[in-house]
């Protein structure tokens, strides 16, 4: 065995700490992918869902992400939360009380014990959608049992991590006629949503650059031994390249009308050296559980350039190991003018004063986006600014509407695949990655709802 921790005892590590269970529990390792055929089945694209007057939700995964969200479906009316889902019990039994607690009587089905519970929960009738927040490695088998048993499935970000996964959604999605959605609360944030309108009413002109990243000092987090540090460190053991591509890219990609109208063409990426992760090990040295056997390889901070058909390009970075503010970058920049986020400041040519930064609040009373205009008041208490009550309230609009959800398995797939891309230009000296045409020729076609 190399002396890097393999990925198998690391998860082995996550489990039994998560579980609380003596050592020797048996290993999370995700089951391997069932094949299924390249089908030329018809798009998914537009398809809108059945109306559904009580959308009837299951979660699978009730750790930080999977709770908070379930706060918020809570909070959205005619939703029912019919099955929760974890490996480890008492995380069921605090979604089962969230439920109760939100004055709930019905019955909530609870699976547990095995990492694949989540097998038998797809397969009861009383289910129109499964929501995954598990970690990485269980999002495509969770979706992909979902969809085939009649289900439609949505996942926490990434919904995959290599090529091979993000195809196998789209073919299912298609086969079983389920959408697959990526839930990407970035792209419901009130910034993302204001400069969206604003673009589409051609304020910054025809689009030619965009910038996003998920630039975060998760540090601490990552070396915790709960939650995301049993899991997600192990990435940082295997994957050079850009590991969380979505928060910056989605809303970029709606800005571009990417998969309805342009799509990503190649990219191009270059990693720093590693240095983060080695360095707080070594100023904060676990004593309890020690991480001396991992190494790190995943660069502190990844840069991207993606191009597009159109040409414009897209600056994508990716930073979670180094000490430095917050930021998604989530810029656009036409022929009339640019924003940038972080703070968020904007420059529109003869409308704000020459050379300078101007703040966008003048363009708010115009162009606030409707789900903000109707939502804010209840959604600015909820997490992540709001956005993730604007995202929850949005997705049962949709499912109860009978609209086409706002993203598809084909957002989800060019969304992620810059992470693998970006793995595989690393390795090859930064050589420009073709990306694949997820839509099979349909991204010039069709508008988004939203
Ligand atoms: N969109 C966002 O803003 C956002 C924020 C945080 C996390 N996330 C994503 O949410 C997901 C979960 O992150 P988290 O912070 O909640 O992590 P977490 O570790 O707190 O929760 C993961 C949960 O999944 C459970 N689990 C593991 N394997 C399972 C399996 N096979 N079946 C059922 N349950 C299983 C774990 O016991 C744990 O309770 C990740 O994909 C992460 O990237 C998204």
């Amino acid at each position: 065995m190399s002396d890097a921790l393999s990925r198998r005892d690391f998860l082995k590590v996550g489990a039994v700490a998560g579980a609380g269970l003596a050592s020797g529990g048996a290993p999370l390792e995700a089951a391997p992918l069932a094949p299924v055929d390249r089908v030329l089945a018809d798009t998914m694209m537009g398809v809108p869902f059945a109306p559904t007057r009580t959308p009837r939700i299951a979660i699978v995964g009730t750790g930080l992400r999977g709770r908070s969200v379930l706060h918020e479906l809570l909070g959205v009316v005619n939703v029912q939360i019919t099955a929760l889902c974890d490996t480890v019990p008492e995380k069921v039994a605090m979604a089962r009380e969230q439920v109760r607690k939100a004055g709930h009587t019905y019955e909530v089905a609870t699976y547990s014990g095995s990492e694949r519970a989540f097998e038998q929960l797809v397969s009861r009738d009383d289910i129109d959608l499964v929501y995954t927040a598990t970690p990485w490695e269980f999002h495509v088998p969770v979706c992909l049992a979902a969809m085939r048993a009649g289900k439609h499935a949505a996942t926490e970000v990434p919904a995959a991590y290599t090529m091979e996964e993000l195809w196998t959604l789209v073919d299912t999605s298609e086969a079983t006629r389920r959408h697959c959605i990526m839930l990407e609360n970035c792209n419901y944030g009130y910034n993302e949503l204001l400069v969206l309108n604003m673009v589409r009413a051609g304020m910054f002109g025809d689009l030619k650059h965009g910038g996003a990243a998920y630039n975060h000092d998760l540090r601490s987090i990552l070396f915790e031994n709960r939650d995301e540090g049993l899991w997600r460190r192990c990435h940082h053991t295997q994957r050079n390249g850009n590991l969380y591509t979505t928060h910056g890219l989605g809303p970029v990609a709606f800005y571009m009308d990417i998969n309805r109208g342009d799509r990503f063409d190649y990219v191009v990426s270059m990693s720093t050296p590693e240095m983060g992760l080695t360095k707080w090990r070594k100023d904060f040295p676990d004593r309890e559980r020690p991480k001396d056997r991992e190494h790190y390889v995943t660069g502190d901070l990844n840069i991207s350039l993606i191009r597009t058909a159109s040409g414009r390009t897209i600056r994508l970075e990716h930073d979670v190991s180094s000490p430095r503010p917050y930021s998604r970058i989530n810029a656009i920049q036409g022929s009339k003018g640019i924003f940038e986020d972080y703070p968020p400041r904007i420059y529109l040519d003869g409308m704000t004063p020459s050379h300078q930064w101007t703040q966008i609040d003048r363009f708010k009373a115009e162009h606030e986006h409707q789900l903000w205009r109707t939502l804010g008041g209840q959604a600015r208490s909820g997490g992540h600014g709001g956005m993730d009550f604007v995202m929850a309230w949005r997705l049962v609009q949709c499912m109860r509407e009978g609209l086409p959800p706002d993203m598809d398995v084909y957002d989800a797939a060019a969304w992620c695949a810059p992470g693998p891309l970006s793995e595989a230009s690393v390795r090859a000296g930064s050589a420009p990655q073709p990306f694949p045409d997820f839509t099979r020729g349909r991204w010039t076609q069709g508008k988004r709802s939203l």
